[in-house]
């Protein structure tokens, strides 16, 4: 029997929106959400500036707001970061940190992503810790080893206690923004050894939610939440629009009842 946990569905925004845009979506989004049964927790993790609206706009609601990085370093002269300090003054729940545009455009190591790992949990923040291998490292059967060092170097700096309080979200790069998602039996397949890993680190930490990420849309969410160890999801571009990110929230409805 699988353990029942509820699900978890965040958008990443990534650098998309406009303030007057912004408005019609939180809106859109937090009027659909108060639909959705209460074991489907919904966020979103907005570009920083517009944190302060997020929070105006979704206070009260079942939608709870983010960012999607913080910096390594708690505060100083460090021209152009945003400390996780600060993400928290909005009363942030998330901090996605390990994105892998971020790893692959800004040079981000797994080690830099564990400090900052740290520095969102020191602030309150729950980090959602991304992970995933690219095309070429699946083509040469490299898949575990990569993602296994990418989680592995988070967890050595967290304490168990610190570890229970992740998020961690498998996006195959390959399948990020190009419309081709993984498999189901393919995401299953390295969630489960992500839970392993999970797992190994200590009890408490076995039952973190794991989301996937990369092409998620409506008409994939379903198949993609009904895996045994596929909690919900972290969805890019079907985020950017209210009705395709509601009925993505309402599939990881359908898919909860379901045990292995
Ligand atoms: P996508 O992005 O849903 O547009 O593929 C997911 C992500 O990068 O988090």
């Amino acid at each position: 029997m699988t353990k029942q946990r509820s699900k978890l569905v965040v958008g990443n925004w990534k650098m998309h929106g406009r303030l007057a845009a912004n408005a019609a979506l939180l809106e859109g989004v937090a009027r659909g959400a108060q639909a959705l049964p209460p074991d489907v927790h919904v966020g979103v993790c907005v570009p920083f500036p517009y944190l302060a609206q997020a929070q105006a706009l979704l206070g009260g609601s079942r939608v709870q707001w983010g960012a999607q990085d913080v910096s390594a370093h708690e505060q100083g002269a460090y021209t152009g970061e945003v400390a996780a300090g600060m993400v928290a003054d909005f009363e942030s729940a998330f901090a996605i940190v390990g994105h892998s545009e971020r790893r692959a455009y800004h040079g981000e190591s797994s080690e830099l992503v564990a400090v900052k790992t740290q520095r969102a949990l020191a602030a309150g923040l729950t980090p959602i810790v991304c992970v995933g291998e690219t095309l070429e490292e699946r083509e040469s059967g490299a898949t575990e080893r990569v993602v296994g060092a990418q989680i592995d170097a988070v967890l050595a700096v967290l304490s168990v206690e610190e570890a229970a309080r992740i998020v961690v979200a498998y996006e195959p790069v390959w399948a990020i923004g190009t419309g081709k998602s993984a498999s189901s039996e393919q995401a299953q397949q390295m969630h489960a050894f992500l839970r392993a890993r999970l797992a190994a680190k200590g009890a408490q930490v076995a039952d973190v939610p794991l989301l996937y990420g990369g092409s998620v849309k409506p008409e994939n969410a379903a198949e993609l939440f009904r895996q045994a160890d596929i909690d919900g999801g972290l969805i890019g571009g079907a985020s950017l629009k209210a009705g395709d990110f509601l009925a993505i929230c309402a599939a990881a409805t359908a898919g909860a009842s379901v045990a292995s």
